[in-house]
């Protein structure tokens, strides 16, 4: 596609570490207005802490490199005000809140400008309203919530860990909806303005989701810029080692 929008991510040169051990080196990448990409990588390549630490989440500690979000500087900022810039994320493993409604997280994250009742119907999701937060819920109605709160925040930047891992095929096509609303995908790509980062280990979403670009995590480093369909094709012919030796 035309990078014709403002960059609304760019990752600098990102190191970082955990207890000293290296987990991610020289990460290099760039997102704009109005596009997805697409994040591969095998388990335990650091595609998780990579998320986290876009959204100033979790224990990791940034040795060098910057983040930029529309223009500023992110780096060293709380989450929270990196929600409120327009940052949003979708966990792989979300916690179990007791006590705390669906409806209610909902609410506060919409400012009580947003229904609900409304939003949770897009996502088969009303009966869950009254239900407290991820307790007893299956693989699919725990990303059907995280989904539903991206939802609430509209954020410019959605950052989404693994969306169709542990969803069952009914779940996949109403989550694969759900991003789709939430990225603009219906919206002409000349005038959408939200931008996604989708991390996947299978690919499947691309059945839902299209997406601009791909790249893939090896070796603590990106390795890979492309069509994403290529490149998944690619991992499911040769594994994630054939991306050390791809001369692409
Ligand atoms: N809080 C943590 N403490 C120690 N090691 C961690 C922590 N979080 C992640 N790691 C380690 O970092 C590596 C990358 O993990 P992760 O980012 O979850 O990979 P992926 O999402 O690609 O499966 C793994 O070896 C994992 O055990
Ligand atoms: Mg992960």
């Amino acid at each position: 596609m035309d990078n014709i929008g403002q960059k609304v991510l760019e990752v600098n040169n990102l190191t970082v570490t955990i207890n000293g051990n290296t987990l991610l080196e020289h990460i290099f990448l760039e997102i704009y207005e109005g596009e997805t990409l697409m994040l591969f990588g095998e388990n335990g390549s650091g595609k998780t802490s990579l998320l986290m630490t876009i959204m100033g989440l979790g224990p990791y500690k940034i040795e060098t490199g910057s983040i930029f979000f529309k223009g500023k500087e992110v780096t060293h900022l709380p989450p929270s005000e990196r929600a409120k810039m327009g940052i949003g994320i979708m966990f792989q493993r979300p916690p179990t809140i007791r006590g705390l409604k669906v409806r209610e997280i909902l609410e506060l994250i919409g400012h009580n400008s947003t229904d609900p009742e409304e939003l949770a119907e897009s996502l088969n999701f009303g009966s869950f309203l009254d239900r407290d937060l991820n307790l007893g819920f299956s693989g699919g109605e725990i990303k059907r919530a995280e989904l539903l709160q991206l939802l609430a925040q509209k954020p410019d930047l959605a950052l989404l860990d693994e969306p169709e891992s542990g969803v069952d095929l009914v779940s996949i096509s109403l989550v694969g909806e759900a991003i789709r609303k939430l990225l603009e995908k219906d919206v002409h790509h000349r005038r959408r303005k939200k931008a996604g980062l989708i991390i996947s280990h299978s690919g499947h979403i691309l059945d839902y989701v299209e997406a601009d670009r791909g790249c893939v995590l090896v070796n603590k480093t990106i390795w890979c810029m492309g069509n994403p369909h290529e490149i998944i094709q690619g991992i499911r012919k040769q594994g994630y080692k054939g991306c050390l030796t791809c001369q692409k």
